[in-house]
């Protein structure tokens, strides 16, 4: 018992943010619950960040109700690759990355034949709500299927890697390139068995990583190392994640976003109850940074006055980036 006492007290001075702390400090404080169905409903948050002139992947059509499954070759049309997900899903669950037809059939991202059958079957079992958020009945949506940018190549294996800022009050604290493996089946979600490589805030360079709960330098697939990349457009990820605060009004979220070959940075989804594993990617623990950002803006307030995208992005970059002695 002692021993678990230490190692928590451990974590503790390293500012690691607990799943309760998280819930009562943050998510229950700053996110309001009427603004939850802008992210909890991805074809909401597409339609929000369209409005706000934030690029999202092209939405191809929705599937609402079992007669509309009909609709599906019309909406795929003649492409060749697209994807399809639930609107209200979580985790990577559910989640079909089609990236070529293969005869009459179609081919995943990680290979694998699947029927036109299967696809409206998945699509059935996606509105009856088999991976939506407490299990209410969902919509799918099919939507472009990212290409990811070259950068990409040597420190990923197929599929899309994505990359998480969590915000907080529109302040991006901390950061996360999530890299696909061969395991996580083309996703970059944590728990299907991707990795979380940490990223400095200020310069965008990678940091090392983190999979399956260990901490790693290489990519286990393709033994590349992940630490030392410089993502590109940095700054552009910073000042995407910071305004939507704006969009979505809600405090504490966590901002997925990709890098397409042709269209540029992308918002893929918003998350109200983003995930603590960014802890570990960092070998940095969020309360610290999260205190920070809530003395500012007592210190801001007590002036009445605010900072727009860029004064916040700024902020941050100055007190967390790891080339700043100010943390370390
Ligand atoms: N349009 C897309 N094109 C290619 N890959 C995608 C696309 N949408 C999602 N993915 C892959 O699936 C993962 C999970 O997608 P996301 O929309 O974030 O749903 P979830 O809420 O389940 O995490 C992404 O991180 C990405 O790797
Ligand atoms: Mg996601």
């Amino acid at each position: 018992m002692l021993g678990l006492w230490k190692t928590w007290k451990a974590l503790e001075a390293k500012g690691i943010m607990g799943i309760n702390r998280r819930n009562a400090d943050y998510v229950l404080k700053y996110n309001k619950r009427h603004l939850y169905p802008i992210v909890d409903d991805k074809i909401i948050t597409k339609e929000r960040a369209i409005e706000a002139g934030i690029h999202v992947p092209e939405m191809y059509g929705v599937i609402s109700t079992e007669k509309e499954i009909d609709k599906l070759h019309e909406i795929i049309g003649g492409r060749t690759d697209f994807v399809i997900k639930p609107a209200q899903g979580a985790g990577g669950d559910g989640i079909l990355v089609i990236a070529d037809r293969f005869e009459e059939r179609y081919k995943t991202v990680s290979g694998k034949i699947i029927s036109h059958e299967e696809i409206e079957h998945q699509i059935s079992s996606i509105l009856t709500g088999l991976y939506s958020l407490g299990g209410h009945r969902d919509r799918a949506l099919i939507e472009y299927r990212v290409t990811p940018d070259q950068i990409f190549k040597s420190i990923s294996y197929e599929g899309v890697p994505d990359i998480r800022i969590i915000v907080l009050k529109g302040y991006p604290v901390m950061a996360m390139l999530r890299l696909p493996t061969r395991q996580s089946g083309g996703k970059a979600n944590l728990h299907q068995g991707a990795i979380g490589v940490g990223v400095d805030l200020a310069t965008g360079v990678t940091l090392s990583g983190t999979w399956l709960n260990n901490k790693i330098k290489k990519h286990p697939d393709t033994t590349n190392a992940v630490d030392g990349v410089q993502l590109p457009n940095w700054h552009g990820f910073m000042k995407l994640a910071a305004g939507c605060y704006e969009l979505c009004g809600l405090g504490y979220i966590g901002v997925d976003m990709v890098l397409d070959q042709e269209k540029g940075p992308l918002i893929l989804e918003l998350n109200a109850r983003p995930g603590l594993n960014i802890q570990i990617a960092n070998d940095c623990g969020l309360t610290h940074r999260a205190h920070a950002v809530e003395a500012r803006l007592a210190e801001l307030e007590a002036k009445g006055v605010q900072e727009d995208a860029e004064e916040r992005v700024r902020f941050t970059q100055e007190l967390f980036g790891h080339a700043h002695p100010a943390e370390r």
